[in-house]
């Protein structure tokens, strides 16, 4: 196995023996106000949202996990599967591996499953040239769409995980500029991998020509937690000692949804791990909500097994939607929302609520 194979199935693994999770789940200081009268029948309820001009019968889309090793084919596929039966958006874990190696195999499964909408994914470190790593630019990110059949590319900011990895890439000057090239040829959205996006960096990405963001916040998997698990199983003390002081880092996922509202679309992630923390992510102000670990164990197993836990996630979202009185997503988008705890806490701090 390589070095990118191996971190890759290093991540898989002590994403699902170890602890990886934040500490707090901040959706759980949102509430949705109950209606006794919803005035509608649950099976009336319409879930279907458009998103990057792509219909969707729910708004859901499986946030990057994989690619880049042989079991992720399998993983890959399942997710694809499942998210085509269901008509929700896919987003592929990053391309970097077959970009740099030719390995398309675990990526190109998803092609032409007929997934709604489906997201490619590069690192926004892999748009600037690295210690001995040259750039990605256009040519790449066209081919990481062509391969997956992808609508719009995610670019990953994951500055958090680098930092907290033994081997991470930590140049970030020129990020930006690199993010706006490319947004000029092919539809982009800026993503987080757990830490948040702010206001300032939001309108910093609007301004560099992204179409959306997902603003992937704290409150679910830290990347901090994962790479101080593996720094462990590594033996380098001084990462570990980096992953346990940033382990709780970032922006709450519901405070960046606020952060983030710069008129472009916004997909809600980071702890999302039930359809009522969906729900309450799109009354909080997003079009669609994300989830990478919660579907991770059943994507290992099967097709089918994806799928049910991703309906149940779907038809919880049916069940706050009716709850509320909702009969359509836009419905729900208008409902109030009442942040509590420390989410509150936050909402002040940043007058966001
Ligand atoms: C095992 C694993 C691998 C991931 N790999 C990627 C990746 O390659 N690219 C990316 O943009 N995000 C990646 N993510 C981040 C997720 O897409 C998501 O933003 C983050 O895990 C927060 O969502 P969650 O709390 O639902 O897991 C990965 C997450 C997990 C759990």
């Amino acid at each position: 196995m390589s070095d990118i194979e191996k971190r890759k199935a290093d991540h898989i693994q002590v994403s699902l023996e170890e602890d990886v999770a934040n500490s707090h789940n901040y959706w759980d200081d949102l509430h949705l106000i109950h209606d006794s009268l919803p005035e509608v029948d649950l099976d009336e309820i319409d879930t279907t949202t458009v998103l990057f001009g792509r219909k969707l019968s729910a708004p859901l889309m499986v946030t990057a996990i994989t690619g880049g090793y042989n079991d992720a084919t399998k993983v890959n596929l399942n997710l694809a599967e499942a998210c085509a039966s269901l008509g929700i958006a896919l987003g592929i874990g990053s391309q970097r591996a077959a970009i740099e190696r030719g390995d398309r195999a675990s990526y190109e499964v998803i092609r032409d499953v007929g997934v709604p909408l489906v997201v490619a994914n590069l690192g926004a470190p892999q748009l600037i040239p690295q210690a001995h790593k040259e750039a990605f630019g256009t040519e790449q990110a066209r081919e990481a769409m062509e391969m997956v059949g992808a609508d719009v590319l995610a670019v990953h900011l994951n500055y958090l995980q680098e930092v907290a990895q033994p081997e991470g890439d930590t140049r970030a000057r020129g990020c930006l500029d690199a993010i706006r090239s490319l947004a000029r040829e092919v539809p982009c959205i800026a993503k987080e991998t757990g830490a948040g996006i702010s206001r300032e960096t939001a309108l910093r990405l609007k301004g560099a020509g992204v179409i959306g963001f997902d603003i992937s916040g704290t409150s679910g998997t830290s990347f901090s937690k994962v790479e101080l698990h593996r720094s462990r199983r590594m033996g380098n003390a001084r990462c570990v000692a980096i992953g346990e002081t940033f382990a709780e880092w970032g922006i709450p996922a519901p405070i960046s949804v606020r952060l983030a509202q710069v008129g472009l679309p916004i997909i809600a992630s980071g702890g999302i791990v039930d359809g009522l923390k969906a729900a309450k992510s799109i009354a909080t102000g997003a079009q669609c909500a994300g989830l990478a670990r919660a579907v991770l164990k059943d994507a290992m197993i099967s097709a089918e097994a994806a799928e049910e836990r991703l309906r149940t996630i779907i038809e919880e979202l049916k069940v706050g939607m009716f709850l509320t009185g909702s009969s359509t997503v836009q419905q729900l988008a208008s409902k109030k929302v009442v942040f509590t705890g420390p989410a509150r806490e936050w909402g002040l701090e940043m007058e966001v609520i």
